[in-house]
């Protein structure tokens, strides 16, 4: 079991995918550096025992906006995780950058723990291959539900209309997964990379090009994050009505079940007004 607790609500966002150096940690850095621009204040948690996300924010400058860092992983070989992960009060997002080579059991907890899962994925024969194979593991095995949208598709790397790109588009809208950006092969990462930022705090005549896709990933995360609220406020109102309901009975006989359907409908239709006045 890991959990991660502690923190501002945080959204936590999950990056994966076992193909080595398909672009999970340059993902992870440059989202907490924009979120970091943002003054969300986000952790970091480095579960790679290499630690280049950690290297990373040893080289971040100091006069840039500060981003929390956590060790995901222990210095002892038979513990594959750490298992609790402590987020400071005042941060909003968590970033979990994974290693390639995971366990299984760790994979289950942060699949089950994350509000989004990213999974940047190269445009090669061979990495879309992997990567279709990974996420039918995650979708038959760990079981993780299509229906949740929680899972996003960043490619990454992009040259051109390749064969290989469009192959990982049809495939990904065969399974009706969204591709939420598709950054370019750019040198601009790499520079960003060594001086401890992300692309976004690098001077914009460098960026034109590859920032609106940055966007396009950190936009999709802000509507799931706006989804989950929704939905926490929606459970938490029903959770409310339904109590009223048996307390105007003295809490005496009445069905709970019922008390819970008709909870759910009353909610509905007061955030559809809502809604509808808004
Ligand atoms: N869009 C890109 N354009 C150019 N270089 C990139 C891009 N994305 C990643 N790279 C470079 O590719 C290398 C591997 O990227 P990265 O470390 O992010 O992959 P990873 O998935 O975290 O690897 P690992 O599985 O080893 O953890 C790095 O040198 C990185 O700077
Ligand atoms: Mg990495």
């Amino acid at each position: 079991m890991i959990s991660i607790s502690g923190g501002d609500n945080p959204h936590k966002i999950v990056i994966l995918n076992p193909k080595g150096g398909c672009g999970k940690t340059t993902l992870a850095t440059n989202l907490a550096s924009v979120f970091a621009l943002r003054g969300a204040r986000p952790t970091l948690i480095d579960c790679d025992p290499h630690g280049f996300s950690m290297g990373w924010l040893q080289k971040r400058p100091e006069n840039r906006p500060s981003i929390y860092g956590l060790r995901g992983y222990t210095s002892d070989p038979g513990i594959a995780a750490s298992p609790r992960l402590e987020v400071p009060n005042d941060s909003s997002i968590v970033i979990v950058d994974l290693p390639a080579a995971i366990p299984h059991e760790t994979l289950h907890a942060y699949t089950y723990l994350a509000d989004s899962l990213l999974i940047p994925i190269q445009p090669s024969e061979i990495d879309v291959y992997t990567a279709t194979r990974f996420i039918a593991e995650l979708l038959l095995d760990v079981r993780l539900d299509r229906n949740e949208r929680r899972l996003a598709i960043v490619a990454n790397r992009v040259r051109s209309r390749t064969k290989s790109y469009q192959m990982l588009v049809r495939f990904l809208s065969s399974l009706k997964i969204p591709m939420i950006a598709a950054l370019r092969d750019s040198q601009v990462f790499m520079h960003a990379a060594a001086q401890g930022i992300g692309i976004a705090e690098m001077p914009a005549h460098k960026i034109r090009n590859d920032i609106p896709q940055i966007n396009a990933v950190v936009s999709w995360l802000d509507k799931r994050r706006a989804a989950i609220h929704h939905m926490q406020q929606r459970q938490a109102m029903i959770e409310q009505v339904a109590y009223g309901y048996a307390e105007s009975r003295g809490f005496q006989g009445g069905d709970p079940a019922n008390d819970w359907i008709e909870a759910e409908r009353e909610v509905d239709s007061r955030l559809g007004e809502s809604a509808s006045v808004n």
